[in-house]
């Protein structure tokens, strides 16, 4: 039986989608291709509000991480940590052999504008990595604080992962000054994974020509030679692009507003349904997120017997990430879903236990 996904990513994704995905194959060096990634490189601009380029690179998420340290990160770096996809990114810049210090917070809490100002101030770095949606937490850094202080820091690269928040709200790249920001597509693209994009301007581009040890699969330099020709270094993953051509006609259908407006609208039902039955928020408010929801398990509610009622159900229900699984459980809310599908969720969690209704 297949689990309606609640998860936060994969998510579910619409059959519109899986069935672009078994469009006949093409090859990566056939005009065909070429015409296709044109076509969707200019559709991820407009979502990411950016003139700058837009790349596609055939792995998860953390392929393009990594491949954002060995082209950016020259002498030091500054990873600011605020959870567990953040704390790993650390690991990864030092097992790239980097120098990098982690700027540490509390779980639950955001990366701050002036925490970034005093480690910048520093002037140890050359470069700063930071989440703007901690999956593992539930929570939103203020990317626009942040903004404005790394405009004081111009030699400073600015790496943002968008992983988790990307198309659901509105992050403009190019107002915001960000130099590399990273994506993955099984998140609030609502795609299969495989496929990570990422941006670079000409001061990332820049930063990695002159870099040293950037590899090849991940080669920032060679993606770019290869996207003036509306091609990847490598054969690209095909079939999710197709994919993603689908999704992005389906995201203009729909209006980026509205798909905004969408995701906005399921944080708020989610959140109330949580605060209505006793529960709190594991972020504090302004820094909630809005494509998963992260609650303390206030109810003491016995969490890995809801998630196997609910899978036998057919739902695919997620009970805290790493050191706060138990404590914590987590509700997506991003995508193509809609308020319907939440509330088949909350059904289903209601008659499996009655005294949550
Ligand atoms: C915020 C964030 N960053 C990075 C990742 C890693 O992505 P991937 O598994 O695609 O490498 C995830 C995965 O859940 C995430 O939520």
């Amino acid at each position: 039986m297949h689990k309606k996904l609640f998860i936060p990513g994969p998510i579910e994704v619409h059959p519109d989608v899986l069935k672009a995905m078994a469009t006949p194959m093409i090859g990566h060096r056939m005009k065909e291709y070429a015409e296709l990634h044109s076509r969707v490189t200019s559709g991820l601009k407009k979502v990411v509000l950016t003139s700058n380029k837009v790349f596609l690179a055939t792995s998860s998420a953390f392929g393009v991480m990594e491949g954002a340290i060995r082209n950016l990160v020259g002498t030091r770096c500054a990873n600011f940590c605020n959870g567990a996809f953040s704390d790993k990114w650390h690991d990864v810049t030092l097992r790239c052999g980097k120098e990098a210090d982690a700027i540490k917070f509390d779980w639950g809490t955001p990366v701050t504008a002036a925490a970034v100002e005093k480690a910048l101030s520093t002037g140890k770095y050359d470069s700063m990595t930071m989440i703007h949606n901690e999956s593992s937490t539930g929570v939103m850094s203020p990317l626009d604080e942040i903004a404005e202080v790394m405009r004081k820091f111009p030699e400073v690269v600015f790496i943002v992962d968008t992983v988790s928040s990307m198309s659901a709200l509105k992050i403009p790249v190019d107002e915001l000054g960000i130099d590399c920001c990273i994506f993955g597509v099984q998140k609030a693209f609502a795609l299969p994974p495989g496929l990570a994009v990422f941006t670079a301007n000409d001061k990332a581009l820049q930063r990695a020509a002159g870099m040293k040890g950037r590899g090849y699969y991940f080669d920032f330099v060679e993606f770019a030679a290869n996207d003036a020709k509306d091609n990847t270094p490598s054969t690209p993953c095909i079939s999710q692009i197709y994919a993603l051509d689908c999704q992005l006609q389906r995201i203009f259908a729909e209006g980026l507003e509205n798909r905004w407006a969408r995701h906005k609208n399921l944080a708020g039902y989610v959140r109330g349904w949580l605060t209505e039955r006793g529960f709190t928020s594991y972020p504090a408010d302004p820094y909630r997120s809005l494509t998963l929801t992260c609650s303390r398990n206030s109810r003491g509610i016995d969490l890995a017997t809801l998630k196997k009622n609910l899978a036998q159900a057919g739902f695919a229900f997620d009970d805290g990430y790493g050191r706060i699984k138990g404590e914590t459980f987590r509700i997506a809310h991003m995508g193509d879903m809609t308020h319907t599908d939440l509330e088949e969720l909350f059904s289903a969690i209601t008659t499996i236990l009655p005294e949550l209704a």
